[in-house]
C-alpha cells in the first residue's frame, strides 16, 4: 500500500495507492547533499528524521472513493508555498484546494486560483525545513490545520516527495532541480510594460508609445490585449490592424517590443483557418459524446485545443506564425484554466429552470456560473499520445503548462536561438520553464496593493521566479496616490507591468496629471538603473532556482517574527523594500531582520531585529539595503538596448562587500554556451581606504559596460580614501561627497579573466 523511495541524500518519494497521472514533470537526476536524513517506516507509517531528529511523522492514511490523502504531524511547523494563493504567506491554520480556476473576484479567502502547485516548505525556528511536492496533475488538497495537517488528491493514489533543506533556500533549490527552472527571459521583458484592455487600433496603440518617449518614461513593451484581433478569433489581425508589420515596425524603431494576447479557445466557425486545421487533425478536446467539446468564451461558441498531444501543440506553435512575421516579440496566454464562460448545458438547465416560472435560487446560481467559475469542464476529455483517454479532472491542472510548452515551440520554429517571452495566467508546477506569470485580474484596491506582496513571494517559494500583477490593478479605477504607491513597488517587482480592465479609467502614467507621473517616471527609471543588479537576481534565479522576491523568512528562517511579515519583501540577497500600502499615509512601520540595515534614501543605519517608524512620503518608498553589499546600477535608459555602452556602477554599502555582476547579450541563447561576463568583486576597509578585489570568472561576451564607477557610499572621513584595486592604487575623487574611482572594465576584465566557470 505505502512505498518509501530513496531518491538521494535528501529526497525521498512516498506512493500510496495507484496514481495515474497523464503526465509526469518531475526529474530526479542526481543532487548532491550529505546530509543525514531519512525518511524511514514504523508500523506501516513513516517518520521523517534528520540527525536522529523527528521532523514529522505520518498519523495515517486513506484512498477511497477516488481521493487519497495522508495525514501528518510536525510540531510547531509553518506552511509556506502552494503556488498562488490569496491571504497570508503563512498558511497554518488554512485548508486550500488546487484546482485551476478563473474568479476575477480576488477577496482575501478566494481559493483556488489560476495556478495550482501542489508544493510546500515546512519550517519552523531552530529546525531544518522540508518541502512536500505532491505530484499529482488531478485536483489537489491542503489541511494545514495546525502540528497536524494533510494533503492529498482525487486519485486512487498520491505519490509525493520529501525535500530536505536544512534552509528554506535548499528545499527550494532542491524543489526546482526537480521540476525545471527559467531561463534566462528577453533582456526587455525585465523593462516596464504597458497595457490596457485594450489598445484596439494601431493608432492607439502608437499614440501610447509615442508618449512615453516624448516624455521620457522608459518602456520597453506594448501589449494588445484581445481587441486587436477580428472578431477575436486567436491568430487573426482585426480591422484596427490593417498593416501589422508596418505598425510593428513603427514600434520597434522606438525601441518597443508588442507582446500579444492569445486564448486557448478557437472560434467554431466553418472556414475560419485555425478551426478548419485543427478539425482536420482532430485537435479538439471532445464531448462525452464523443464530439468537439464547445465553451463560451469572447468570440462565442468555441472549441479546445487539446494540448496533451504533441502533435496539436505542434500545430498550434504554427499557428503562431502570423503573429511572429508582422514581427511580435512575445506572447500572453490568456484564459489558459481553461476559462469557459458559458456552455449550451447551461442554457439547456437555465431553460429548464425558467420552465418553472419563477426566479428561483438555483436559477441565480447558474447564472452567476457565468461570472465565476464554478464548473470544471467534467464533461471534457483528453487524449493522449497513446490514444488513450483522460477526464478533464487530470488534465486541467496541466493545461496550460502544455499550452505553454506549445507555445515555447512557436518560438522555437519562428525564432530560432532567440529567447522567448511567454506571460501565462494559469499554471502549473515547472511553468517557470516556459512563463512567467502575473496573478490575474486584481483590483485598484489598497488591500491587493499589499495581497499581491504574499501572493508573488508564495509563487516564488514555488519555483516561479518571473511574477508580478497589474501595477495600478486591473478591475476598477486607481486614484492617483495608488497608481503612486503601486509603481513604487512594481519598480522592484521581477515582472513589472501596468494594465488595467476595459471600461475602467486610463492609468498610463501620465492619467493623472503631471505632479503624479513625475512621481511614476522617477520609479520607472530607478527600475532601469537597477537593471545590473536585477538582472543578476534572474541569472541566480536561472541557475539555482532561488525566487527574485523573497520573503524575509528566508533570510532568517530562526527569526519567527518574519515568518508573519507579509508587507516587506527582499529582491536579491541585498535590497529589502517595505511598500507603503494605505492611502494618506506617510510613515509605516517596518520590521528589519538581523543585521545591520542601511536606507538607500539617506544612508542611515538601522539595527535589525527591531521594528522602526519609517517616513515615506507620497514620492518615497522606504529601500533598505543590507549592510556591507554592493548594489550595482547603470546608466538612465529609455528601453533596456537603448545603448551599446554603458557604465556599471557599483555602490558599496557599509565596510565591505563581495558582490558578483552578470551580464549578457539579452537575446540570445549563446549564454548557455558560457557567452557571458560574470564579475566578482571584494572589497575590504583599512584604516585609509580600500582594497579591492576584482576578477572577471567569466568575460566572453563583448558587452555592453565598458567603464566601472566604485562608489564608497558609507566612506565618513574628509579625505579621500586610498583605494587600490588587485594591489594597484587608483585614483581616488568626491562625487556628490562621495568618493570613487573609475576603471576601464574590458582592460580589467581581460587582465584578470580566471578560467574557472561557475
Ligand atoms: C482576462 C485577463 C485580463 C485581460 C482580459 C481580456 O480577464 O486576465 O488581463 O485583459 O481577460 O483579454
Amino acid at each position: 500500500m505505502q512505498k518509501i523511495q530513496r531518491i538521494n541524500d535528501a529526497i525521498f518519494r512516498i506512493t500510496l495507492g495507484n496514481p495515474l497521472n497523464p503526465i509526469d514533470i518531475v526529474n530526479t537526476t542526481d543532487v548532491e547533499c550529505k546530509c543525514d536524513f531519512r525518511v524511514v517506516e514504523n508500523k506501516s507509517l513513516f517518520s521523517i528524521l534528520s540527525n536522529g531528529e523527528e521532523l514529522a511523522k505520518e498519523i495515517g492514511f486513506s484512498i477511497e472513493n477516488g481521493k487519497t490523502s495522508v495525514r501528518l504531524i510536525s510540531s510547531g511547523a509553518h506552511f509556506f508555498g502552494f503556488g498562488e494563493k490569496m491571504g497570508f504567506l503563512d498558511k497554518r491554520g488554512v485548508h486550500m484546494k488546487m484546482v485551476n480556476t478563473d474568479n476575477p473576484l480576488h477577496t482575501p479567502d478566494l481559493d483556488p486560483m489560476y495556478i495550482s502547485i501542489p508544493f510546500f516548505i515546512a519550517v519552523s525556528p531552530g529546525k531544518p525545513a522540508m518541502g512536500f511536492y505532491l505530484n499529482s496533475t488531478a485536483f489537489s488538497f491542503f489541511d494545514m490545520d495546525g502540528d497536524t495537517y494533510s494533503f492529498g488528491a482525487q486519485d486512487n493514489g498520491i505519490e509525493f516527495y520529501i525535500i530536505y533543506g536544512p534552509s528554506v533556500s535548499d528545499v527550494v533549490k532542491r524543489f526546482t532541480s526537480m521540476v525545471g527552472r527559467m531561463p534566462m527571459p528577453p533582456a526587455w521583458a525585465i523593462g516596464y510594460q504597458q497595457s490596457r484592455w485594450s489598445y484596439a487600433t494601431a493608432d492607439q496603440a502608437l499614440k501610447i508609445a509615442r508618449k512615453m518617449r516624448e516624455d521620457g518614461i522608459p518602456c520597453d513593451v506594448i501589449y494588445l490585449d484581445i481587441d486587436y484581433m477580428d472578431g477575436y478569433r486567436v491568430f487573426t489581425w482585426g480591422d484596427g490592424f490593417t498593416n501589422p508589420k508596418s505598425f510593428v515596425n513603427k514600434l520597434k524603431s522606438m525601441g518597443f517590443k508588442v507582446v500579444t494576447i492569445v486564448d486557448p479557445g478557437v472560434k467554431k466557425e466553418n472556414g475560419y483557418d485555425v478551426f478548419e486545421t485543427g478539425k482536420k487533425i482532430k485537435a479538439f478536446c471532445k464531448s462525452e459524446d464523443e464530439e468537439d467539446f464547445v465553451g463560451y468564451v469572447w468570440p462565442g461558441r468555441c472549441v479546445f485545443p487539446d494540448f496533451l498531444r504533441a502533435d496539436v501543440r505542434e500545430w498550434w506553435a504554427r499557428q503562431h506564425k502570423v503573429l511572429f512575421d508582422a514581427g511580435v516579440d512575445g506572447i500572453w496566454n490568456d484564459m489558459n484554466e481553461p476559462s469557459v464562460v458559458w456552455t449550451d448545458k447551461k442554457t439547456e438547465e437555465v431553460k429548464a429552470l425558467l420552465n418553472e416560472n419563477e426566479v428561483s435560487f438555483a436559477l441565480l446560481d447558474r447564472m452567476k456560473g457565468a461570472f465565476v467559475q464554478k464548473d470544471y469542464g467534467d464533461e471534457i476529455i483528453h487524449t493522449d499520445d497513446h490514444g488513450e483517454k483522460w477526464p478533464h479532472s487530470k488534465v486541467r491542472n496541466v493545461y496550460a503548462l502544455l499550452e505553454s510548452i506549445a507555445t515555447l515551440k512557436a518560438f522555437e520554429i519562428y525564432k530560432p536561438g532567440k529567447r522567448h517571452f511567454v506571460l501565462s495566467r494559469a499554471g502549473f508546477a515547472g511553468i517557470q520553464k516556459y512563463s512567467a506569470v502575473w496573478t490575474g485580474d486584481n483590483s485598484s484596491w489598497w488591500e491587493h496593493l499589499e495581497s499581491e506582496m504574499s501572493t508573488s513571494m508564495g509563487l516564488g517559494l514555488s519555483g516561479v521566479c518571473f511574477t508580478g500583477s497589474d501595477v495600478g490593478g486591473f478591475g476598477g479605477n486607481a486614484t492617483p496616490e495608488l497608481l503612486i504607491r503601486w509603481t513604487e513597488m512594481g519598480a522592484f517587482l521581477p515582472f513589472f507591468r501596468n494594465h488595467t480592465a476595459i471600461g475602467t479609467d486610463s492609468q498610463e502614467p501620465w492619467a493623472f496629471g503631471e505632479e503624479v507621473e513625475k512621481i511614476v517616471k522617477r520609479y520607472i527609471k530607478l527600475r532601469y538603473e537597477l537593471f545590473p543588479y536585477m538582472y543578476t537576481c534572474f541569472y541566480d534565479a536561472h541557475k539555482t532556482g532561488i525566487p527574485i522576491m523573497r520573503p524575509l523568512l528566508m533570510y532568517d528562517q530562526d527569526d519567527l517574527n518574519l515568518y508573519s511579515v507579509n508587507d516587506e519583501f527582499m529582491v536579491g540577497d541585498s535590497i529589502l523594500v517595505a511598500p507603503v500600502v494605505r492611502p494618506n499615509a506617510t510613515w509605516r512601520s517596518v520590521y528589519l531582520p538581523q543585521g545591520k540595515w542601511i536606507d538607500m534614501r539617506d544612508m542611515r543605519i538601522y539595527k535589525g531585529k527591531h521594528v522602526y517608524k519609517i517616513m515615506a512620503p507620497l514620492d518615497e518608498i522606504p529601500v533598505f539595503v543590507k549592510e556591507n553589499s554592493m548594489i550595482f546600477r547603470t546608466d538612465p535608459m529609455n528601453y533596456i538596448f537603448d545603448r551599446e555602452s554603458l557604465t556599471l556602477y557599483g555602490d558599496l554599502y557599509g565596510q565591505k562587500a563581495f558582490a558578483k555582476v552578470y551580464e549578457d547579450d539579452g537575446e540570445t541563447l549563446e549564454y548557455n554556451d558560457g557567452k557571458y561576463n560574470l564579475y566578482e568583486i571584494s572589497v575590504e576597509t583599512n584604516s585609509d581606504g580600500y582594497s579591492v578585489n576584482f576578477k572577471a570568472l567569466k568575460h566572453d561576451y563583448s558587452g555592453r559596460y565598458k567603464k566601472f564607477t566604485l562608489s564608497f557610499m558609507s566612506w565618513e572621513n574628509m579625505n579621500l580614501p586610498v583605494v587600490k584595486v588587485n594591489g594597484k592604487v587608483m585614483k581616488s575623487y568626491f562625487a556628490q561627497g562621495t568618493p570613487r574611482i573609475n576603471f576601464d572594465l574590458k582592460e580589467w576584465s581581460s587582465s584578470t579573466k580566471s578560467t574557472d566557470e561557475r
